[in-house]
């Protein structure tokens, strides 16, 4: 059974370093969505809800999106467990001279704040809803009625890929992750909870695009690029279009209260 990518921080050290050896190299990623995949809508939700408040970004990478919050929020806290993507975050923070983020290296299950700390808690993509701690958590920190935000990837995400490879982020899957995401929130104490859903069609220029993709995220767990590369071969074979290579996105957008 492959490792979720939750439980084990060096998963994330090496896709944030196959990340980086791209840049270095130059090369650039041909993709693209057509109709909205729910990920600019959150983003639009966050920034507007942020606005005058205090903010925790979990799982916030390297940071770009949580110095986007910071241009409206009263104060920003993100924190990341990845010691590549916090590096990556301090140099942006120096660079932007924003004085009112913070970046903590630190696990999503013990954040190292206060209780009642925050009034909004976000997670892109991120593992603040991935454990019932990771949730727990996310609830102390709150202020009552303070606010949660997330963004999950669904269980149907990339479906055609996982069904070529025979493992995927949630495939095989039991329950719906919308379903479950509710369940799960609801047990920690969250109330008002809503759930969207966003589907859309992606495309990949080449071969070469889907391959850097597939090392620089945890779509397909253990990707390995010599082992694998009869499945990425076979997914071209099947899915090549006149647009480019098909797959789908699907995201799930969840908001809460305390
Ligand atoms: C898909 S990336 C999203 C990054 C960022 N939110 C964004 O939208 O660009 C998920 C991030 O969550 C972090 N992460 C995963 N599990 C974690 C955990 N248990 N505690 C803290 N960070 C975690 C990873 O290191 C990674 O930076």
């Amino acid at each position: 059974m492959p490792k979720r990518e939750f439980e084990d921080q060096e998963i994330w050290e090496n896709l944030y370093a196959a990340e980086e050896g791209q840049l270095a190299a130059g090369v650039i990623e041909r993709s693209w969505t057509e109709t909205e995949d729910g990920e600019r809508t959150f983003d639009r939700r966050v920034l507007a809800s942020a606005k005058g408040r205090d903010v925790i970004d979990i799982g916030c990478g390297t940071g770009e999106f949580t110095l986007e919050i910071a241009a409206s929020a009263s104060t920003v806290a993100g924190i990341d467990f990845s010691e590549r993507a916090l590096k990556k975050a301090l140099e942006r923070l120096q660079s932007e001279k924003t004085f009112n983020v913070e970046f903590n290296l630190s696990r999503a299950d013990k954040l190292p704040y206060p209780s009642e700390s925050f009034d909004l808690a976000i997670s892109r993509r991120g593992p603040a809803a991935d454990t019932t701690e990771s949730i727990g958590e996310s609830y102390r920190v709150l202020r009552k009625n303070g606010e949660i935000l997330l963004q999950e990837i669904g269980e149907r995400d990339k479906q055609n890929w996982a069904q070529v490879f025979g493992r995927g982020q949630i495939y095989p899957g039991t329950e719906k992750v919308s379903t479950e995401l509710e369940k799960k929130l609801a047990r920690e104490g969250f109330r008002n909870i809503s759930v969207e859903e966003f589907e859309a069609n992606e495309y990949f220029a080449t071969i070469q695009d889907i391959l850097m993709r597939l090392e620089n995220s945890p779509i397909i767990p253990d990707f390995d690029k010599e082992l694998d590369e009869g499945h990425v071969q076979e997914i071209a074979n099947l899915f090549t279009t006149p647009k480019g290579i098909k797959t789908n996105t699907h995201r799930v957008l969840v908001r809460a209260e305390k």
